[in-house]
C-alpha cells in the first residue's frame, strides 16, 4: 500500500491527467478526480476504469471554487493533490490574459487555501519548460534562475512557481513537487486513452495525426530558417506514459519538506521536419505539409538535462519516438474524432 493513500487529481479528465490517474491506480493509489470539463473528458475515465478494473470517484467542480473544494476535502481523506487543471493554450493566452491568471493562478490559490484549510500540504503542480524563459542557454537545468516568458501562459506557471516557494517559506509544513514538462505527446499502448483537444489543434502532434485521419488537409510547419540542422524547430519530446510515470516517482520527493523542481523530458531535442518523418516511417500514413512564416514566441530549440529526476526520483524517460509516433496513430486511428462517443470505434 503507498504511503500516501488517496491522491486528488486536479484536471484528471484531461490529456496528462487522465494518464496519470491510469499510473495512481495501477501504483496502488485511490484517486479523486475533480475537473470541470471545460478541455476534458469524463469518458476518458471511463476508459481508465475499463483498462486498469478499479474504479475512479470523479467530482465536476472548478478549482476556483472554494466551497466546491471544501466539501470535497470534507468528503474525502486526501493524502496529496497532483495538480493538473488550467488553460495551456499559448496562443489564446496572448488574446485573454485575464482567464489564464484567473484559472491558473486564482485557481491555484484557492486550491492551496482550501488545502490549508484541511491540513493537507503535499502537492505536485504540473509546471513547464517554458519557465526558464526566452534567453536560457539548453539543455535546461533546475539549478537556473526561472527567466523572462514570452506569453500569460508561460508567465502564469513562473507565478503560480512563485506562489508555491513563498507558501514553502511561510509555512514549512509545505512539501511541493514542480515538475517542468518538455513536449509530452503520444497515448496509452491500449488507445483507449490519448490527446482530444476541443477545436483545432495547437500544438504539432495533434495536429500530424488528424492530418493522417483526414480530419485537417495539410500540416502548416511554422518556419524554416531557424539556426538548426534543418532550419525547423526542435523540441523535447516525451511520451505521456513516461510523464504520468514520473508523477507517481515524484510523490516520493514530498516525504522531504520544501520545494523541489524536477525536469520530465529525454535530454534530446528532435526537429518538426524530423517529427513529420518518423510519424510517416513508423505509421506508414502519409502528411501533406507546407511551410509558413515562425509563429511568434517560438524559441527555436530547447531540451531538457533530465538527471536530477535520475538522480533523486529514479525516473527517466523510457519510451522511444518510434513508441509515440505508434501510440498517437494507435489511438488517433481507432478514435478519428476524440471522446466523441457517436463517432468512436473504441
Ligand atoms: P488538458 O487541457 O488536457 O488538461 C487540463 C484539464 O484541466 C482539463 O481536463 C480541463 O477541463 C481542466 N481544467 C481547466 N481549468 C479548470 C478549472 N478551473 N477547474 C477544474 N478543471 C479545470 O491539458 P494537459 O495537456 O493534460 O495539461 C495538464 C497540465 O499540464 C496543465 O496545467 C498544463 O498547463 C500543463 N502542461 C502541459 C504541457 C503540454 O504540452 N500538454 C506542457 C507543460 C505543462
Ligand atoms: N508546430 C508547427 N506546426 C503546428 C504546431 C506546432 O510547426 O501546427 C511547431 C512549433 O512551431 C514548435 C513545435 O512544432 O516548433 C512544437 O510546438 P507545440 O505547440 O507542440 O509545443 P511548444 O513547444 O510550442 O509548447 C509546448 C506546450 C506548452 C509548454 C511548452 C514547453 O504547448 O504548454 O511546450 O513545455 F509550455
Amino acid at each position: 500500500m503507498p504511503t500516501d493513500r488517496t491522491i486528488l487529481v486536479t484536471g484528471g479528465a484531461g490529456y496528462i491527467g487522465s494518464h496519470t490517474v491510469l499510473e495512481l491506480l495501477e501504483a496502488g493509489h485511490e484517486v479523486v478526480a475533480f475537473d470541470n470539463l471545460c478541455n476534458g473528458s469524463e469518458e476518458a475515465l471511463h476508459r481508465v476504469e475499463q483498462i486498469t478494473g478499479k474504479s475512479v470517484t470523479f467530482l465536476n467542480g472548478d478549482i476556483r471554487d472554494r466551497k466546491a473544494l471544501d466539501r470535497l476535502f470534507g468528503a474525502h481523506a486526501i493524502d496529496a493533490v497532483v495538480h493538473f487543471a488550467g488553460l495551456k493554450a499559448v496562443g489564446e493566452s496572448v488574446n485573454a490574459p485575464l482567464a489564464y491568471y484567473d484559472n491558473n493562478v486564482n485557481g491555484t490559490v484557492a486550491l492551496c487555501q482550501a488545502m490549508a484549510a484541511a491540513g493537507v500540504y503535499k502537492l505536485i503542480f504540473s509546471s513547464s519548460a517554458t519557465v526558464y524563459g526566452i534567453e536560457a542557454p539548453v539543455p535546461y537545468q533546475e539549478a537556473m534562475s526561472r527567466g523572462t516568458t514570452s506569453n500569460p501562459y508561460g508567465t502564469s506557471k513562473a507565478m503560480v512557481e512563485k506562489v508555491l516557494e513563498d507558501l514553502s517559506q511561510a509555512d514549512e509544513r509545505w512539501r511541493i513537487g514542480l515538475l517542468r514538462y518538455f513536449n509530452p505527446i503520444g497515448a496509452h499502448p491500449s488507445g483507449l486513452i490519448g490527446e482530444d483537444p476541443k477545436g483545432t489543434p495547437n500544438n504539432l502532434m495533434p495536429y500530424i495525426s488528424q492530418v493522417a485521419v483526414g480530419r485537417l488537409d495539410q500540416l502548416s510547419i511554422f518556419g524554416n530558417d531557424y539556426p538548426t540542422a534543418d532550419g525547423t524547430c526542435e523540441r523535447d519530446y516525451l511520451h505521456v506514459v513516461d510523464l504520468s510515470a514520473g508523477h507517481v516517482k515524484a510523490l516520493q520527493c514530498l516525504e522531504v519538506p520544501g520545494v523541489h523542481a524536477y525536469n520530465l523530458g529525454t535530454g534530446k531535442g528532435v526537429s518538426v521536419l524530423e517529427m513529420v518523418k518518423a510519424f510517416q516511417r513508423v505509421t506508414g500514413q502519409q502528411v501533406p505539409y507546407r511551410f509558413a512564416p515562425g509563429r511568434d514566441g517560438d524559441l527555436p530549440a530547447f531540451w531538457a538535462d533530465p538527471t536530477k529526476a535520475e538522480r533523486e526520483l529514479g525516473w527517466q524517460a523510457r519510451h522511444s519516438l518510434e513508441d509515440m509516433m505508434r501510440d498517437t496513430w494507435n489511438w488517433q486511428s481507432a478514435n478519428p474524432l476524440g471522446y466523441d462517443e457517436r463517432n468512436s470505434t473504441a
